[in-house]
């Protein structure tokens, strides 16, 4: 239990740095709560600077709900193209179309009906309840369970369901009767700005007296370290396969990972294989034909959270049998400027661009078969 003095002095010091030090946001110009909702999806596992150059072109295709609903998913997923995390998308279109059926095109004020939105949990409802409709409700993001673990010396990192628990009733222990949206961006805030993870800049921190880490010289200990995720290396052989002009691409299938985005062919290289068996191998299981692989285009690396992905990209020809994908949702043969139309993954923006770099490619490339 904290003092009820203690508490008016923390959100008194807090929200007046706020009110100084905010940083300027697109989605601080008002309170719609589409636009707050949006950047909420966006912000999830994502930096604020990585974000606003989305946002703002976001706003510009899909400005309301309405014509968020409206839009294809494909549109959809070309926008998000690059923020990775693709399902966050996929359920902000779905969001936008259950707020048009259920809610007259509005974003709902209730946290009962909010958490019926796919892709809305308890941090993304907490955050558009406060923010757009000033409920007093709390948000607990990873800046916040650090700021809350040094500021009461908390043993928690919300690592489990219990830590989790404790750290969501100590925020809500804290919030104001008023101002409920400042106040979790201003803990977002001094998490993202001075409460870092590594050397914290306590000397700028508004709560630094009320700060039991910073008081006992302890903030390096707090929170506990997470224990750490383990990476996975992959090596993975992806084909361009040019036919008179055109290239094949295919839309990945919708349930998987970065479901419905559209990629080159290939996969993961297995134990004993080279990049080229494996290339032969994935073309002929999935795509039912024989390949000739010409010259190795790019070799491109990759991190996502769990994998580092090296990918081995070969410029190709059918050879023989007869194409019937069976991997994938949908298929197509295009050229090569029209690549850009469709939504890919990271790694695959790279292989467009090349493509693209008219001087380095041939425009109808007959690849030579290696020796
Ligand atoms: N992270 C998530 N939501 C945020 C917000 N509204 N302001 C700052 N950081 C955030």
């Amino acid at each position: 239990m904290i003092a009820r003095k203690k508490i008016k002095n923390l959100q008194s010091r807090l929200l007046s740095w706020y009110d100084e030090q905010k940083r300027d946001m697109p989605w601080r110009k008002n309170h719609d709560p589409y636009r707050i909702l949006v950047s909420e999806f966006m912000l999830q596992q994502t930096q604020v600077k990585t974000v606003i150059p989305y946002y703002k072109k976001w706003m510009k295709s899909s400005p309301t709900a309405e014509k968020l609903a409206a839009a294809s998913e494909s549109k959809v997923l070309k926008h998000w193209e690059g923020l990775g995390y693709y399902s966050r998308a996929r359920n902000l279109r779905k969001s936008a179309i259950y707020i048009q059926h259920e809610f007259c095109g509005k974003v709902p004020d209730s946290m009962e009906k909010i958490l019926k939105l796919p892709g809305v949990g308890r941090y993304t409802a907490g955050a558009v309840l406060s923010i757009a409709f000033d409920k007093k409700v709390p948000v607990l993001d990873g800046n916040v369970k650090r700021v809350l673990s040094r500021l009461m010396l908390l043993n928690e990192n919300g690592n489990n369901k219990i830590s989790e628990t404790r750290l969501w009733n100590t925020m809500e222990d804290l919030l104001p009767e008023k101002r409920c949206g400042d106040f979790n961006q201003a803990f977002m805030e001094l998490g993202a700005t001075v409460c870092l993870p590594n050397n914290p800049i306590c000397k700028e921190c508004p709560l630094k007296r009320l700060c039991e880490a910073n008081q006992s010289d302890k903030q390096d200990f707090f929170p506990p370290p997470k224990t750490s995720i383990k990476t996975t290396r992959i090596q993975v052989s992806a084909a361009v396969i040019f036919k008179k002009g055109y290239v094949y691409i295919q839309k990945r299938r919708a349930k998987g990972l970065m479901g419905g985005l559209w990629e080159f062919p290939g996969g993961k290289m297995e134990s004993g294989e080279t990049e080229t068996e494996c290339l032969r191998r994935e073309i002929k299981e999935e795509l039912g034909v024989n390949i000739r692989i010409g010259k190795k285009l790019m070799t491109h690396r990759h991190s996502y959270t769990r994998f580092r992905v090296t990918l081995h990209v070969f410029q190709c020809q059918m050879h023989s049998g007869t194409l019937s994908p069976s991997a994938c949702d949908d298929w197509i043969w295009v050229k090569p400027d029209e690549l850009k139309q469709y939504p890919f993954p990271a790694a695959n923006v790279k292989i467009i661009k090349l493509l693209n770099k008219k001087s380095r490619i041939p425009r109808h490339p007959e690849p030579k078969p290696l020796p």
